[in-house]
């Protein structure tokens, strides 16, 4: 499958990376199509991986996915189109952190209002779909880094959409646990995790960790 991915922070190249390997023809998307680290991903990820700008990515891929900076991901994906994203998936790993006044970070947007949905608002014809922006990248694509059963969630209005990305979350990423939360007003959970998710980091010291949702028996 040919896939955009649009970041080239170590969210989009590991993201890109992965999906090279699964076999997808993977264009890595940029401000420029000649950027430093797209180009050295590009030459480290091998044939089926490609560079260009936010709208090349976006005009190349069935899917895309949204690996940029969370207060310049409605920028670029601007920049990458409103048409060239018209009825297809967006897979949106991007969290609203505002580091302007410093660590840890706060969230621009959240409690009745996320930037999934901002996004989903901005481009209407797209099918954003947000999820594994609970975890960190490596985590993404590799959950055996996490030992034992953690759970990844999806938020998206489009229920077509949303199996498409079960499938790749579970058949090629490899995450056993999906928890389908509904709406994508439920990316305001997810996305407020990060509260939590950075606490965490600096008390465990290591960013391989999940949650792991446990129901009862009945
Ligand atoms: N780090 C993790 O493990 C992790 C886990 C979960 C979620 N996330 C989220 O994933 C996203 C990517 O994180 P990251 O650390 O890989 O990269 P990042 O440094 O947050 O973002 C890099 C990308 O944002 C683009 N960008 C920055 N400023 C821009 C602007 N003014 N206009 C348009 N595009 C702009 C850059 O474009 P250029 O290519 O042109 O420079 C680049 O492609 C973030 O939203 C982050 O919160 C990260």
């Amino acid at each position: 499958m040919k896939i955009g991915v649009l970041g080239t922070g170590m969210v989009g190249t590991t993201i890109g990376s992965k999906l090279v390997a699964l076999g997808h023809e993977v264009k890595l998307g940029s401000r420029t199509a000649d950027n430093p680290k797209a180009v050295q991903w590009v030459a480290a990820a091998g044939g089926r991986a490609s560079t260009g700008t936010f709208a090349e990515s976006a005009r190349h891929g069935e899917i895309v996915f949204n690996c940029t900076n969370g207060g310049a991901s409605l920028d670029a994906l601007a920049a990458a189109g409103a048409d060239a994203l018209a009825d297809k998936v967006l897979v949106d790993l991007a969290n609203p952190l505002d580091f302007s006044r410093g660590a840890p970070p706060t969230l621009f947007v959240g409690n009745d209002d996320s930037l999934g949905e901002r996004i989903q608002r901005a481009f209407p014809r797209t099918r954003v779909v947000k999820t594994l922006n609970t975890v960190n990248c490596n985590v993404m694509v590799d959950p055996g880094r996490v030992p034992g059963p953690h759970t990844v969630f999806v938020s998206g209005n489009d229920p077509g959409a949303k199996a498409t990305v079960i499938e790749l979350l579970r058949g090629g990423f490899g995450h056993g646990d999906v928890i389908d939360l509904g709406d994508i007003t439920t990316a305001r959970g997810t996305e407020a995790w990060l509260h939590l998710w950075l606490r965490l980091w600096g008390v465990l010291r290591t960013p391989d960790f999940g949650i792991q949702v446990v129901r009862s028996r009945a």
